[in-house]
């Protein structure tokens, strides 16, 4: 038995499960694995949506012949050519060589650096162009940088799915459950938005005009190319990503610390005891040195607040706060609360290259930061207080209602 599932009718969906990838682009720990969805419109023309990774091509191959039997495939709609999405493009290709490909003119010029394809065989859709299959008619909107430039989605006017690729997408593979009614949400929650911070977000830019482009337009159905279909209630997932996008943020602090030995760590701890005596308890503290940054970017960007602690490493950031901070900075993360931190013991270096951040990213630095030389002690505890205070007030001031 074949691992395909009914989305509606004529639609399936026979995407993958990858959990023996460690690393997703080599760099995300897929700790829950992820899936790649694909779609097939068994209409009377056959429409492929997007594929899978190379990996797990003759799982996705025996998938469309469970559906299609001996049927051939018409098209194949390439809505992102990131190779999680088109790695088994060549196999399609290979077993259906008079195969459509569809996608547009930015699509193209990616599409040939990869493969070698029979060129007549390309169709190239503009923004609001239609395809008829024969009971379903599907209209393609250009929704460039989310997350590539060729970026775009298809919108199946009959059963009003909306194809949106990355867009939705969570970490996770299915693990049973395909739709948003069969799973836990608040875990994929959590891997949608640890996907969209550290894959999609440097563009929500782009993604609030593809928003105001999709506008209007009714959805049953988001068919994303990662994760959980969503059927129940696709307005929870489109709230979410407005919301993201549009870099709003919720009550509470993210504290992350550089510490060889544990006296920034200490630094740490005072400063959350102060919040929470300040009334934050929304408190998520990282060891940059333990936690991946994919983690700590997650929460950032649910929470206002940020609190950065570094020791001096060889007079400058400690390496793994200086990874996350030139992360954020690529990442284009707005509209923070600020506070820095940090102890030295023969020179500084810590404390002076987060001022350097906190000036290039452009956030609010809520206190004069406190440096402490050695451990912290009694005498020298002040500044922690002062910051955690600063930024418990802005946060009550700015989230009056939430707690
Ligand atoms: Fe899931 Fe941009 O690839």
């Amino acid at each position: 038995m074949q691992n395909t599932v009914e989305v509606s009718g004529k639609v399936h969906w026979i995407g993958t499960n990858d959990r023996r990838t460690h690393l997703f682009e080599n760099m995300w720990p897929l700790e829950h694995g992820v899936s790649y969805n694909s779609y097939i419109i068994n209409d009377e023309k056959v429409a492929l949506v997007d594929t899978v990774e190379i990996g797990t091509a003759s799982e996705y191959l025996d998938n469309i012949k469970s559906i299609i039997g001996d049927k051939k495939i018409d098209y194949v709609i390439i809505n992102h050519m990131e190779p999680d999405h088109s790695g088994a493009l060549g196999a399609i290709i290979h077993r259906f060589p008079d195969v459509k490909l569809i996608g547009n003119i930015k699509t193209l010029k990616i599409l040939t650096a990869y493969f070698t394809i029979n060129e007549e065989n390309y169709i190239t859709v503009n923004d609001g162009d239609e395809l008829d299959l024969g009971y379903h008619k599907l209209k393609f909107v250009m929704t460039p940088w989310v997350h590539w430039p060729e970026t775009m989605v298809t919108y199946d006017t009959t059963d009003k799915i909306l194809f949106s690729c990355d867009a939705f997408g969570t970490f996770g593979s299915l693990d049973g459950g395909i739709f948003d009614d069969e799973i836990n949400f608040e875990f994929y929650e959590e891997e949608m938005r640890r996907y969209y911070s550290n894959i999609v977000g440097k563009y929500s830019n782009m993604v609030q005009k593809a928003f105001k482009k999709l506008d209007g337009i009714p959805v049953n159905t988001i068919c994303s190319s990662h994760g959980p279909i969503w059927r129940e209630n696709p307005g929870r997932v489109l709230d979410l990503y407005n919301k993201w996008s549009k870099y709003e943020t919720e009550r509470g602090v993210v504290i992350v610390w550089g510490s060889m030995y544990g006296n920034t760590e200490k630094m740490a701890d005072i400063i959350a005891r102060h919040l929470v005596n300040n009334g934050i308890k929304n408190i998520k503290m990282y060891d940059a040195s333990k936690t991946h940054i994919s983690y700590i970017i997650r929460d950032i960007w649910k929470y206002k607040g940020l609190i950065l602690g570094s020791c001096a490493y060889n007079s400058a950031m400690y390496p793994k706060m200086a990874q996350l901070c030139a992360e954020l900075e690529h990442m284009q993360v707005k509209e923070h609360h600020l506070g820095i931190f940090g102890s030295y013991s023969w020179n500084g270096g810590g404390v002076k290259n987060l001022m350097k951040f906190a000036e290039n990213i452009e956030f609010e630095l809520i206190a004069e930061p406190a440096e402490i030389k050695g451990s912290p002690s009694e005498g020298n505890l002040d500044q922690l207080e002062v910051i955690a205070k600063e930024m418990a007030k802005r946060l009550k001031e700015d989230f009056p209602t939430q707690s």
